[in-house]
C-alpha cells in the first residue's frame, strides 16, 4: 500500500512514473507538473496499457500539489536538463529556483516522506533539498550513482565482450567531473576488471564514463538522457516501497565515512523504509579514497555557490 510522488512530467519524470507503474509494486504512482495537460494526458496514456502489460498501478496526472498528499516516496525530476556543451553547473541558479519551491510543496503535503533528487547538478540539488526540507538527513538522497555504474558496466560489457549482467561496476563521488569510478571493485564474472582488459582500456572507459551523460546530450541536442536514469531512479523507489535494504551506489550524506563529514556523496547505501537505512563502507585504494575525498571537497565548494543565490 504505497503512493509515489513523481515530480515533473519530462522524459525522465515520464519515464521513471512509466517504469514504477508497469513493476505494479505501489497502489498509485501522483505525477506532477506546472504545464497543463500534460501530466494528465501521459497518465491517461500510461492507464490506459495496463490491460495489455498486465498491472494495476493507477498513474495520476495533476497539476495540484494536493493531489500528492501522503506519498510515500517523491521523485524531484523538475528542472532544466543540459544543452549540448553546458555543465550540469550551469543549471544551478535555474534549478535552485525550481527545487526550492517544490520541495516546500512536498513538505506540505508529504511530511514522511522520502524524496529522492535527480535534478541537476545532483549533488547541490540534494543537499539544497534537504536544507529547505529540514528532512533528518537520510530521507533525502540523490539519484546517480547507480546510473554511472550502469553506463560503467555497460561500456565494460562491450570492451569484454562479455553478458551484461554478468558485470559488477561501482563508481562513487560525485555526478560530474569528481565521479569515482572504482575499478577495484569491479569484475568481469569472477574475473577482477585491471586483470580482464587491462589499465589503459580501463582507464578508458573510466573517462568514458565520467563523460558519459554529456556524450548523450550531444547526441540527442535538445535534453538528456532518461532511459537508464529512469531506471536508476525507479530501483531506488522499489528498495525504499518495498524495505529491502537493497545495497546500491546513491547521493547520501556523509557522517565520517572514510573520513568525509558533512557533505552529499555517492557512495554505497542500503536503501529502506526510512531511505538511507545505512552506508556500506568498502575497502577501497589509497587512489580512490583519495579521490572520494576530492569529490567531498568540490562537492562542498559548489554547495557555497548555493549560498550566493538569491532563492
Ligand atoms: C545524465 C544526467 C541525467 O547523467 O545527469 O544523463
Amino acid at each position: 500500500m504505497s503512493k509515489v510522488t513523481v515530480v515533473g512530467a519530462g522524459k525522465y519524470g515520464s519515464t521513471t512514473t512509466q517504469r514504477i507503474a508497469e513493476w505494479d509494486i505501489v497502489d498509485e504512482v501522483v505525477m506532477t507538473d506546472i504545464v497543463e495537460g500534460l501530466p494528465q494526458g501521459l497518465a491517461l496514456d500510461m492507464n490506459q496499457s495496463r490491460p495489455v502489460l498486465g498491472y494495476r498501478t493507477l498513474v495520476t496526472g495533476t497539476n495540484d500539489y494536493a493531489d500528492t498528499a501522503e506519498s510515500d516516496v517523491v521523485v524531484i525530476t523538475a528542472g532544466l536538463p543540459r544543452k549540448p556543451g553546458m555543465s550540469r553547473m550551469d543549471l544551478l541558479g535555474v534549478n535552485a529556483g525550481i527545487v526550492t519551491s517544490v520541495v516546500e510543496e512536498i513538505v506540505r503535503y508529504s511530511p514522511n516522506a522520502v524524496i529522492i533528487v535527480v535534478t541537476n547538478p545532483l549533488d547541490q540539488m540534494t543537499t539544497l533539498a534537504a536544507d529547505v526540507s529540514g528532512f533528518p538527513r537520510n530521507r533525502v538522497l540523490g539519484q546517480a550513482g547507480m546510473l554511472d555504474s550502469a553506463r560503467f558496466a555497460h561500456f565494460i560489457s562491450e570492451a569484454a565482450d562479455h553478458d551484461v549482467l554478468d558485470i559488477t561496476a561501482v563508481t562513487l563521488g560525485s555526478h560530474g567531473e569528481t565521479m569515482v569510478p572504482v575499478p577495484s571493485l569491479c569484475k568481469v564474472g569472477d574475473q577482477p576488471l585491471l586483470d580482464a582488459l587491462g589499465e589503459d582500456t580501463v582507464a578508458e572507459l573510466v573517462d568514458r564514463t565520467r563523460k558519459g551523460g554529456g556524450e548523450i546530450v550531444a547526441y540527442l541536442k535538445t535534453g538528456s538522457a532518461y532511459y537508464a536514469p529512469s531506471a536508476a531512479a525507479a530501483s531506488m523507489v522499489k528498495a525504499i516501497v518495498e524495505d529491502s535494504g537493497s545495497q546500491m551506489p546513491v547521493c547520501a550524506w556523509m557522517e565520517g565515512e572514510y573520513g568525509i563529514d558533512g557533505v552529499y556523496l555517492g557512495v554505497l547505501a542500503r536503501l529502506g523504509r526510512n531511505g538511507v537505512e545505512e552506508i556500506v563502507t568498502v575497502p577501497l585504494t589509497t587512489d580512490e579514497v583519495d579521490g572520494l575525498r576530492e569529490a567531498a571537497v568540490a562537492v562542498k565548494e559548489k554547495v557555497a555557490d548555493l549560498e550566493d543565490l538569491d532563492i
